[in-house]
């Protein structure tokens, strides 16, 4: 089984499309790594390059929806389906050759995501979720895992960003959860593939400041649909205007508020 409404099949269509690029570009990447100039003009290229087919396929086939793209901006049109979108989620790894980024894309009708597709175009791993039917990886239906007790858990961040005013206090909590959990936390390196490892069970709770709406959005149905919570750092659903998200399996949602306080 799998999601097969019209708007997933557009957004995967569209993905696959730019990630054949993204792909390409990668492999490339390997050459210029060794190169004087360095990496840097290229993965901004490829960015714009990966942005530019996404968006002319989703208009394509949904001319009148509204836009947020990370690179672009807004474009607005049809003011109740917006498409969110992140081309390259990760692209610190993408740039150094770290084979763990995605492309991440949201459909947003009247303020709500109500489906999203995050895809790992080297693992070939195509998250997708649909509001009321579902989370999924490739054909296979998603759980989030069952673990309650934090101290057992898998637990990933992100961040601190180099300007960020809030170096501490990230810093801070990163220590506190460290003297809570036996498997040292992950950073990962790509907020959007973070939250779709808590909808495939593979971590358990994750927690960041400052994201933006286009690393979350396609993550934040992938988690509702697999069960687990999405919340910012007091456990209310302020996470965008608040930037402070916490993801979790549920079970360990109370104990890790109590961690962020
Ligand atoms: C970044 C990634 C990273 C997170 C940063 C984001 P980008 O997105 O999601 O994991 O820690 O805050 O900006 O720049 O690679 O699209
Ligand atoms: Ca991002
Ligand atoms: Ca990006």
């Amino acid at each position: 089984m799998k999601l097969t409404s019209a708007n997933i099949n557009v957004m995967v269509k569209a993905c696959r499309k730019a990630a054949k690029i993204l792909i390409r570009d990668f492999g490339e990447l390997e050459n210029l790594q060794v190169s004087r100039k360095g990496p840097g003009d290229f993965v901004t290229a490829s960015d714009k390059r990966v942005e530019k087919i996404l968006i002319e396929e989703l208009q394509k086939a949904r001319p009148k929806y509204s836009i947020l793209s990370e690179e672009v901006g807004e474009i607005n049109n049809d003011k109740s389906f917006k498409w969110i979108i992140d081309p390259i989620d990760g692209t610190a790894n993408f740039l150094h050759s770290i084979p763990h980024f995605a492309i991440s894309i949201g459909l947003e009708h009247n303020g709500e995501i109500i489906c999203g597709i995050i895809y790992d175009p080297i693992k070939d791993e195509m998250f997708s979720a649909e509001k009321g039917n579902g989370a999924y990886l490739n054909n296979q239906r998603l759980r989030v895992s069952s673990r309650s007790k934090l101290k057992d858990c898998m637990i990933f961040t992100g961040g601190p960003n180099f300007e960020s005013k809030e170096k501490d206090l990230s810093i801070k909590e990163y220590n506190n959860f460290s003297s809570q959990v036996l498997v040292p936390i992950r950073k990962m390196g790509s907020a959007a593939l973070d939250m779709a490892y808590v909808s495939a069970g593979r971590c358990d709770g994750f927690w960041q400041r400052n994201l933006n709406y286009w690393d979350i959005a396609a993550g934040i149905i992938l988690v509702k649909e697999a069960g687990g919570f999405v919340t910012d750092f007091n456990g209310n659903h302020n996470f965008i205007q608040n930037k402070t998200i916490l993801v979790t399996n549920s079970r360990i949602n109370d104990e890790m508020i109590e961690v962020l306080k």
